[in-house]
């Protein structure tokens, strides 16, 4: 028998809902455990074996999303793909990003524009740090969490800025702005909110979570809308002939007949839900990565001498370098295992009553892959809590993906990940280049990096703070701003 635990008051009383869970789960010492939330089976699963099975064997059962307050208002009522509830319209947008989005000539289509903003973040940094001889302190969490956010903008909308931006390369108002309620809806889209679970109190917003998704998709309307607009005027006046990014492939999308594919709601829907997409895996990884390699300097000096070796100081990292740099590379999946950005995966909802490694699971549970109790299971990892990037060595990793589900990346099956080339490329570019370009240390003063996460989420509680001095040939660094 597995435990069933009827707990909305429970869960309340022990916020943050996620460490509430998964405290109970070691308490009760099992893998899997059922806490029933109104009317709804949240079933929550930290043995890889487990996970496999139902995104495995019974994927087609588990391929529906749960649909919450924050992933309609975000989805403009589940439009969209990673928050399509499943059935047509998420097969619809599902296709679209796969082969026409991030399909690999589209990526190929586009590297320009990535390399322009992987140049920028070098130049950003590097315009912070050589104005001392010394080299300086600076702050890692800015630079790596706009840069896939700038990548992503380049190639949606071919521009870096919403407004003026700012001098030496960083962010502007607008970009911190739009960067910022990102994250906030990232928050509140799966947050156990009450009224989730109990629809009859959704009017009455009681934990305040629907007006702040609100005011953020507000904030990114406000940038996103007029450039949509006036886009689609243009091609309506015969004023565009070529397509150029992002926005002109979703806009030119035809049916069987000729007729745009896609209505102005759903090209603004997907628009923002691929910006969330983006915009944090990359940076907390990057940014992890970074703290507990200064922790650990020798990890730092074997990544560093790898890209030596690999690409050498006469040029930067190139995405094409990328899967040469296994050791690189396990830093970032060792990041994603140990720091994931969530405690859970993006819930998979069952479309039918079903039997899933022994247990009964009734139609509409809602499956929560434990990012964090799978990455950390000892069962499966040695000194789990240790970042050690040496463990996913032997295996010859030539991006992020682990479909075995030993820990929480793309995952596999009908609702993986379909980002995975782009992001395996952003996370490691970012890392890279941060190492590649510059000698790091932890602050004069400090003895380590504090690694300690924020209260209600697994984000590093503080931004990253290191010195950095380049390490390159002046020549090498990125002169101008592209
Ligand atoms: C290192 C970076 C990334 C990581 C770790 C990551 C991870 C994930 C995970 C865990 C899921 C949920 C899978 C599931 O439900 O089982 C997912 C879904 C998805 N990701 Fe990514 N992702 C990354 C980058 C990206 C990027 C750059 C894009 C696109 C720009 C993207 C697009 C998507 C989409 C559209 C889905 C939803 C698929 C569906 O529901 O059918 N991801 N990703």
């Amino acid at each position: 028998m597995w435990p069933i635990l009827r707990c909305i008051p429970e869960m309340l009383r022990n916020r943050p809902a996620h460490r509430w869970i998964h405290r109970v789960m070691k308490e009760l010492n099992t893998n899997i455990a059922c806490f029933r939330l109104g009317n709804t089976h949240v079933i929550a699963v930290d043995s890889p074996e487990i996970a496999r099975e139902f995104l495995k064997k019974h994927d087609a059962i588990f391929a529906s999303r749960l649909e919450t307050m924050a992933t309609s208002i975000v989805s403009r009522g589940n439009l969209t793909t990673v928050f399509g509830l499943g059935g047509k319209q998420w097969k619809k947008m599902r296709r679209i990003l796969v082969s026409e989005i991030l399909s690999q000539s589209r990526m190929r289509w586009l590297l320009d524009m990535r390399n322009q903003e992987a140049d920028n973040l070098v130049r950003f940094l590097y315009n912070q740090c050589s104005t001392s001889a010394k080299g300086k302190v600076i702050n890692v969490r800015t630079a790596s969490q706009h840069y896939p956010a700038n990548a992503l903008r380049r190639m949606m909308f071919s521009t870096r800025y919403f407004g003026k931006g700012s001098e030496d390369g960083g962010p502007g108002f607008e970009e911190e702005e739009h960067v910022a309620s990102f994250f906030t809806m990232l928050k509140y889209v799966y947050a156990f909110s009450v009224s989730d679970y109990l629809p009859w109190l959704r009017g009455l917003d009681l934990d305040g979570h629907q007006k702040r998704v609100r005011d953020a998709v507000k904030v990114v309307n406000k940038y996103h809308d007029p450039i949509v607009n006036d886009r689609i005027q243009q091609w309506r006046e015969g004023k565009k002939t070529d397509p150029e990014d992002l926005l002109d492939v979703l806009i030119l999308l035809k049916d069987s007949d000729g007729n745009p594919l896609l209505s102005i709601d759903e090209i603004r829907a997907q628009i923002l839900e691929l910006f969330l997409e983006t915009v944090d895996n990359p940076y907390n990884a990057a940014e992890w990565a970074l703290s507990e390699m200064l922790n650990q300097p020798n990890q730092l000096e074997k990544a560093v001498e790898e890209l030596d070796r690999v690409v050498g100081k006469d040029r930067l990292l190139q995405e094409s370098d990328v899967p040469h740099l296994p050791y690189v590379i396990s830093c970032a999946r060792e990041a994603l295992r140990l720091h994931p950005m969530a405690s859970f995966n993006v819930p998979h909802v069952s479309s039918s009553d079903s039997i899933v490694s022994g247990y009964f699971i009734p139609k509409g549970s809602s499956v929560l892959l434990g990012r964090l109790g799978l990455g950390r299971n000892p069962a499966v990892w040695d000194d789990p809590v240790r970042f050690d990037p040496e463990r996913h060595l032997s295996e010859c990793h030539v991006d992020l993906g682990e479909s075995e589900l030993r820990f929480i990346s793309f995952t596999r099956g009908r609702r993986g990940c379909v980002g995975g080339a782009l992001g395996t490329n952003l996370t490691v570019m970012l890392l890279g280049r941060l190492l590649q370009g510059f000698t790091w240390n932890v602050p004069e003063g400090l003895d380590k990096i504090d690694l300690s996460c924020e209260a209600d989420s697994l984000l590093k509680a503080t931004p990253l703070f290191a010195h950095a001095k380049p390490r390159l040939n002046p020549s090498v660094y990125p002169s101008s701003l592209l």
